[in-house]
C-alpha cells in the first residue's frame, strides 16, 4: 500500500504543483493518476521514491515514512517505468533488464538468466537479447522497460505514460499483455496516463487530478462514470462517458444468432452467391473468422484483397462495448460472434445489439 498523506509540493517561486493531496494505493492494485498537463502526476510519481522531495505531508509505504528511509534502499523496492523506456542506450536488451537486479546483488548469471525469461514474459523475441535499444521499436523498447520495472521483483511499481509512444494497436496489446503479468505477479502499482480509455481498462481506481494538484476524486472506473463528483470529473471523463460505460458490461444472455453462411478465402464468387442470402457473406480462412465479401463485386473468387478486413469481431462473453463495436465496423452493420478458436458462431443486427444496449442503460438508472 502506498498512502499520500497531506502532502504539499511547492518551488521556490512560489508555484505550488501537489497541494494536500490523501490518497491510497492498495496493494496488490493498480491506482491510475489522470488529469490535465501540468497538475503534478509526474511530481506525485516521484515524490514516491524521493527523485522529489515533498515540501510537507508524508508519503508511507505499506505504513513507514519514505522519509526516514535510505533511499537507496527505498529505489530498491519501487520499479520505475518511464516514457520512452528510459533505456541505457550503451547496454544491449539483456543487460539492460538484469541491470536493476545486479543493483540488487543477483549474481549476473541469475540475473542474466532471470532477464531472458522476463523477455518472454514480456512477450518478446529470444533473439532481440543481443541488440541495442535503438535496434528496437518504440513497443518493444517499452517492453523492455516493463520487464527491467519486473526485474528486481519490487513491490512497488511507478509507471509514468508508460505505453504512450506506440501506436494504438501496439498500445492495446501492451495493455492487455501488462494485466495479464499483473495478474500472476500483483504488484502495488501506480500509473499515469494521458489516456481516459487507458486508465478505465488497467485502474482497480482512478485518481482524477486538477490543475494546482488537488485530487478531484478517487473511484473505480464505473464509479467515476456513473457518479462523477464534480462538473470537472465529469467533463475530464469525457462527453462519450455513456459508450465507455458499455464496457463494464458484459452482455450476458444474447438474442439467438442469425446462421449466416460461411465462405472459405478461395472460394468461387459464383457458389458465394449461390449460397448468400443478402449481399454480403462471412468469409472464414481455416475456419476462422475474417471479413466480409460483397457477392455484388465482378471478380472470380474471394481474395484478402477482395474481402473488407477492417471488421472487429465480438468474442463470446465479452463486453457491450465490444459487441457494438463489431456490429458498428461491419459493412453490412452485423456483429460477429466468435468462439475461442475465432470460428463464427453466428451474427447479430446492429437493431439487436442496440437493443442490448437500452436494456443495460435502463438497468443502469
Ligand atoms: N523544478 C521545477 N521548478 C518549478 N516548477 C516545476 C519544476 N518541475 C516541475 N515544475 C512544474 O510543476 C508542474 C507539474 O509538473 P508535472 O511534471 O508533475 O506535471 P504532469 O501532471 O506530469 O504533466 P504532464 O501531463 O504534462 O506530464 C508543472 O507546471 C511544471 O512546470
Ligand atoms: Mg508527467
Amino acid at each position: 500500500m502506498i498512502t499520500f498523506n497531506n502532502v504539499t509540493k511547492h518551488y521556490d517561486d512560489g508555484t505550488v504543483v501537489v497541494d494536500g493531496l490523501n490518497l491510497v494505493a492498495p496493494g496488490g492494485k493498480i491506482t491510475v493518476l489522470v488529469g490535465p498537463s501540468g497538475c503534478g502526476k509526474t511530481t506525485s510519481l516521484r515524490m514516491i521514491n524521493r527523485l522529489v522531495e515533498p515540501s510537507s505531508g508524508t508519503i508511507l509505504l505499506n505504513g513507514e515514512s519514505t522519509a526516514q528511509m535510505d533511499v537507496v534502499q527505498l529505489r530498491r523496492r519501487i520499479g520505475y517505468v518511464i516514457q520512452n523506456a528510459g533505456l541505457f542506450p550503451h547496454k544491449n536488451i539483456i543487460d539492460n533488464i538484469a541491470t536493476t537486479a545486479m543493483l540488487n546483488g543477483v549474481t549476473k548469471s541469475k540475473a542474466r538468466s532471470r532477464a531472458a525469461e522476463l523477455l518472454e514474459v514480456v512477450g518478446l523475441a529470444p533473439q532481440l537479447a543481443k541488440r541495442y535499444p535503438w535496434q528496437l521499436s518504440g513497443g518493444q523498447q517499452q517492453r523492455v522497460g516493463v520487464a527491467r520495472a519486473l526485474a528486481a521483483d519490487p513491490e512497488f511499481m511507478l509507471m509514468d505514460e508508460p505505453f504512450s509512444a506506440v501506436d494504438p494497436v501496439v498500445r492495446e496489446q501492451l495493455q492487455e499483455e501488462f494485466l495479464r503479468i499483473q495478474k500472476e505477479v500483483s504488484k502495488t502499482i501506480i500509473m499515469v496516463t494521458h489516456d481516459i480509455d487507458e486508465a478505465m481498462k488497467l485502474g482497480d481506481r482512478v485518481a482524477v487530478l486538477k490543475p494546482g494538484g488537488k485530487l478531484a476524486q478517487l473511484a473505480t472506473p464505473a464509479e467515476l462514470l456513473n457518479a462523477p463528483q464534480s462538473e470537472f470529473v465529469a467533463d475530464f471523463i469525457g462527453r462519450d462517458r455513456g459508450y465507455r460505460k458499455l464496457s463494464f458490461h458484459s452482455t450476458g444472455a444474447l438474442p439467438a444468432l442469425h446462421p449466416d453462411p460461411l465462405v472459405e478465402m478461395g472460394t468461387d464468387v459464383a457458389q458465394a452467391r449461390s449460397i448468400a442470402s443478402q449481399p454480403w457473406v462471412l468469409v472464414t480462412h481455416k475456419g476462422k473468422a475474417c471479413g466480409w465479401f460483397d457477392t455484388r463485386q465482378q471478380v472470380e473468387t474471394i481474395t484478402p484483397e477482395t474481402v473488407n478486413l477492417g471488421a472487429t469481431f465480438y468474442p463470446q462473453g465479452g463486453t457491450l462495448r465490444q459487441l457494438l463495436d463489431s456490429a458498428l465496423s461491419s459493412p453490412c452493420h452485423r456483429a460477429v460472434v466468435i468462439d475461442e478458436q475465432l470460428a463464427p458462431l453466428g451474427t447479430l443486427a446492429l437493431e439487436n445489439v442496440l437493443d442490448a444496449c437500452k436494456s443495460m442503460s435502463a438497468e443502469a438508472l
